[in-house]
């Protein structure tokens, strides 16, 4: 039975190298994600995250199994998709107003409407006043806020997000932890997010899914329930240590932990 938001079933990814070798990414991949669910996933380098999102996205084929959004096959990219990359990826030449509209651009909406809303968006993340500034005249933490919306633009129902604060110093990506939380309690969105660090990880989560070594496999969805809205201090909490515990175990089991 296939019944959530984001269904995934079955999933199998090959990739085919140039030299012809077969890299067996992904492997039996099952999980449901529900609507305005946020959904966080850690696992070693090279087991698959960002080849996950990308299928996700519809930014690349499976090899085989079955992945549906709102119960229709995602084959290709879409509007109600968001996507924050690996990098933040930013139009050197655009400078934030610019970028936080380019995909407004290029699905073509109307500006009188996306125009306001940029504006609004920008003030969230605390970039007013920096709205004619290029990428090169911002910090790495501005960067990706100006990334992250220009995800959010297009009012997407789902967000995924490859490891948006792995470059930020440890004191900024604390406050885009909590920045994404008061973003995603306030606009409810679905979102799947890949991260390196175990605490990022269970303080953004609902669920956690746990990824093991090539070929990926998930190893194990873990429930994280503790109350919203959550704080920095929620990190000291018992139940939050105790978690955090829980998945570094599994990680060292599969013997992955770099
Ligand atoms: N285009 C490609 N062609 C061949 N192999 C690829 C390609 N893209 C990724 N791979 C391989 O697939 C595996 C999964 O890569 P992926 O980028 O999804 O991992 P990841 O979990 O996101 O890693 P990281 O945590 O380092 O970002 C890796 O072994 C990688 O070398
Ligand atoms: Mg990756």
């Amino acid at each position: 039975m296939m019944n959530g938001y984001i269904s995934v079933s079955n999933l199998e990814k090959e990739y085919v190298t140039a030299s012809r070798e077969i890299v067996h990414a992904l492997t039996e991949i099952n999980f449901e994600i529900a609507e305005g669910e946020f959904i966080s996933v850690v696992g070693p380098s090279g087991c698959g995250k960002s080849t996950l999102l990308k299928i996700l996205g519809g930014l690349l084929a499976k090899t085989s199994g079955t992945c549906t959004l709102k119960n229709t096959p995602i084959d290709g990219p879409r509007n109600d998709v968001g996507i924050v990359f690996q990098d933040p990826v930013l139009l050197l030449w655009r400078n934030v107003l610019q970028n936080t509209m380019l995909p407004a651009e290029i699905l073509g909406l109307d500006a009188k409407k996306t125009l306001p809303r940029a504006h609004d968006l920008i003030k969230l993340v605390g970039l007013d006043g920096f709205e004619d500034k290029y990428p090169h005249e911002l910090s790495g933490g501005m960067r990706q806020r100006n990334a992250i919306i220009r995800a959010l633009i297009h009012d997407p129902n789902v967000l995924l997000m490859d490891e948006p604060f792995g470059a930020l110093d440890a004191m900024t990506r604390e406050q885009m932890n909590l920045e994404l939380q008061r973003i995603w309690l306030e606009s409810k969105k679905t979102v799947f997010f890949i991260t390196h660090s175990i605490p990022e990880a269970v303080f953004l989560g609902d669920r956690v899914i746990v990824m093991t070594p090539r070929p990926g496999r998930i190893s194990e969805i873990i429930t994280v329930d503790i109350p919203r809205p959550r704080s920095l201090s929620t990190m000291g909490d018992e139940m939050f240590v105790e978690l955090t515990q829980r998945i570094r175990n599994l990680l060292y089991v599969e013997g992955s932990l770099d």
